[in-house]
């Protein structure tokens, strides 16, 4: 729920059911919406303690992500804003991580444009050249798996319940992060990939495990320090060569990745160390969250910008 850039409410409902399968399996998501949306949207007008008949308009996600979860969600959102007679607002969730950067928060300037957005999630890899709220180019991507999965499936590997990224990030905090060298891939200067670095991972750490059964045990402090180096000295690489390629130095992150500590220390470095003006997003606007949905809601509003009711659900989507 958001008023005037002001958060209201911002609930989310955590899925426990993706940790005994080690990843998130779509039909089970798509039944755990179902069962989430009703109770989640009543406590969040509870929450911002408002009637759903004072609503102005009811913005959702319409991909790219889950089409089982996206059809929950859409069809929930048309019936809701057809019962109330209010306008819909479809939303692209890679623009939202972005936008995301324009709710107000203390203490917090939003970036100016243009800027450049690292957004960097479980299913993506980009670096997009902002002009405007809906002016948006991708400049570099991920030519195979995104930043978030290559925490994940390293995590996997360590014997980590799913998703591993954050807890890679916990033990990387006491580890040494040049105890292991990981390579990091060459391809286009915009651009990553990194299916590698899971395979380099996997046979790290069997090559070691042969010579030490307690090789992971041992030394997780320092491989999830190594893996989390890699991945965030390959980030900034990427950013430098954005940043030359297009002269622009306002740089924001956004995306489930952007609550790492490694990356938000990396970026908070670049302002002294380059020049750059840098923004991190709050902890609970990283990962998906209502709030980011609520923003493009209320911008699009502000632009008249309103779906057709014959609005469908997209799992790939291009902006
Ligand atoms: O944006 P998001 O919530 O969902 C997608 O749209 O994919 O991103 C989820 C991803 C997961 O891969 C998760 O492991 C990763 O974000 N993630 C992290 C951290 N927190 C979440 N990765 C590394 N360090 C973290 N602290
Ligand atoms: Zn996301």
């Amino acid at each position: 729920m958001i008023n005037n850039g002001k958060i209201q409410s911002n609930v989310v409902a955590i899925q426990q059911i993706h940790q005994q399968y080690g990843g998130v399996v779509p039909e089970l998501a798509s039944r755990a919406h179902q069962q989430n949306i009703v109770p989640v949207v009543h406590q969040a007008l509870h929450m911002a303690n408002i009637d759903k008949k004072q609503l102005s308009a009811i913005a959702f996600t319409r991909g790219p992500g889950l089409m089982g979860s996206l059809l929950v969600g859409t069809s929930f959102s048309k019936s809701l804003a057809l019962g109330l007679g209010i306008p819909l607002i479809d939303v692209d969730h890679m623009q939202a991580h972005i936008l995301a950067h324009f709710i107000k928060t203390e203490g917090k300037e939003s970036p100016k444009f243009p800027f450049l957005a690292l957004t960097i999630s479980g299913g993506h890899t980009q670096i997009v050249k902002v002009s405007d709220y809906f002016e948006m180019e991708v400049i570099g991507q991920t030519i195979d798996d995104a930043v978030g999965e290559a925490f994940d499936k390293s995590a996997k590997i360590l014997g980590f319940p799913y998703p591993g990224g954050p807890l890679i990030d916990k033990y990387a905090q006491e580890g040494n992060p040049k105890a292991f060298k990981f390579p990091k891939p060459k391809v286009g200067p915009l651009d990553f990939s990194f299916s590698g670095l899971k395979t380099s991972v996997l046979y790290f750490v069997e090559k070691e495990m042969d010579k030490n059964p307690d090789f992971i045990a041992e030394n997780v402090a320092d491989i999830c320090a190594s893996i989390q180096f890699t991945i965030v000295e390959y980030l900034m690489d990427k950013l430098k060569n954005a940043v030359k390629k297009t002269g622009i130095s306002e740089i924001a992150i956004g995306g489930g990745v952007s609550a790492n500590s490694g990356i938000r220390k990396a970026l908070m470095d670049a302002q002294k160390k380059y020049g750059w003006t840098t923004h991190i997003p709050k902890f609970e606007y990283c990962t998906d969250n209502a709030a980011m949905i609520a923003m493009v809601g209320e911008l699009k509003y502000k632009a008249g910008m309103f779906a057709e009711n014959n609005v469908v659900a997209s799992a790939r989507m291009k902006f």
